[in-house]
């Protein structure tokens, strides 16, 4: 690949980033988290949706895991962490990945933010607060 076609990739990837602050991002929203938590580990679940904005598209999907680690819901455009904090404190990560055909071109489209929430919280929302693509 020559020098030069980089460019286009770079100033397409500066005008994504700077474009997102415009439109005010949805906001994810969850009714029904369950934490379980001991010294030897964490099970979590939670229903998590948001609907369309200007920047990205709607989606709602289930999320679970046994691990601190990051992973897919039942759709894999959204991933989710959950991770121990001081107890009863805990974090929770939530990604939304998606990706567009603009003419020939794949973009793909990150958004993420988090929340901190304790043991015996079943409503929480996220305010993504990251946003970047890479065409
Ligand atoms: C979490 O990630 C670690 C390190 O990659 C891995 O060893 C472990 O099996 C993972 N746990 C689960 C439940 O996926
Ligand atoms: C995941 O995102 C792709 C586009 O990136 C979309 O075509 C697909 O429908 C999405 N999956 C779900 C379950 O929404
Ligand atoms: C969550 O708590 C940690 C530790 O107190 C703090 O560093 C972090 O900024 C908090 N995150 C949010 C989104 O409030």
């Amino acid at each position: 690949m020559q020098l030069t076609s980089f460019i286009p990739v770079l100033l397409s990837t500066l005008s994504l980033t700077t474009a997102a602050p415009q439109g005010a991002p949805s906001v994810y929203k969850s009714n029904d988290l369950e934490i379980q938590g001991s010294p030897g580990g964490v099970a979590w679940r939670f229903d998590i949706s948001a609907p369309s904005s200007e920047n990205s598209p709607a989606f709602s999907t289930h999320c679970q895991g046994t691990s601190t680690n990051m992973t897919l819901c039942a759709d894999k455009n959204i991933t989710a962490q959950v991770r121990p904090l001081s107890d009863p404190h805990y974090n929770i990560w939530v990604q939304h990945h998606w990706a567009k055909w603009d003419g020939k071109y794949r973009q793909d489209f990150w958004q993420s933010g988090d929340v901190n929430v304790t043991k015996s919280t079943h409503h929480f929302q996220i305010k993504p607060n990251s946003f970047y693509g890479v065409a």
